[in-house]
């Protein structure tokens, strides 16, 4: 999707992690989609979307994301969107809908800031050991199978999100006493 003409911004509400509804595990999700479905994966690709470009995150005071689960919004469904900003104000975007993990590498990597989240309005310090690759089997909004991989930052979005449908919080994976353990066996990304 290009940001470059005006966008409204969809009515959606993102849970907070006090809401013990995102610690619900999603189900499986048949097909065909239902029309609301449909609309809420475009109100979160238009959202996250929104959410990275700055003019938008101005005005409507926006924290920038690059992915939410259906869960985030109350519905405990396997399905997940990630918008990646692959150039300067350009967008791949992902709809993934009952994904599981078919191999990952060995390797391990964090992101060196810290993960964010839009359900986690705080700073939160600390490692969140990832695989640095994954190949990962989901279905597309149509509802055929498909195989993707990914690595690096695409590979810690899919993987945060995936932890959600399970009702995994990335802060659930810091250790708490040491948020910084294993630095060394890991790579920053
Ligand atoms: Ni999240």
């Amino acid at each position: 999707m290009e940001g470059s003409n005006n966008m409204t911004l969809p009515d959606i509400k993102i849970l907070d992690e006090k809401d013990k509804t995102l610690r619900k595990k999603s189900m499986e999700v048949t097909f065909p989609l239902s029309k609301e479905d449909k609309k809420l994966i475009n109100d979160v690709i238009t959202y996250l979307t929104m959410s990275q470009i700055e003019k938008y995150y101005e005005k409507y005071n926006l924290r920038p994301g690059m992915g939410l689960a259906f869960i985030q919004l109350g519905i405990p469904k396997n399905i997940f969107v990630i918008v990646e900003e692959v150039d300067k104000e350009k967008f791949e975007n992902y709809v993934v809908i009952n994904p599981k993990l078919i191999s990952h590498s060995e390797e391990l990597i964090y992101v060196g800031e810290g993960e964010g989240c839009l359900s986690i309005n705080r700073e939160v310090e600390g490692i969140v050991p990832r695989y640095a690759r994954m190949r990962v089997s989901y279905q597309d909004i149509d509802g055929s199978r498909k195989e993707i991989r990914v690595r690096e930052d695409l590979s810690v979005a899919f993987q945060h999100e995936m932890d959600h449908l399970n009702g995994i919080l990335f802060i659930d994976k810091i250790d708490k006493k040491n948020p910084f353990k294993d630095k060394e066996k890991m790579r920053e990304i």
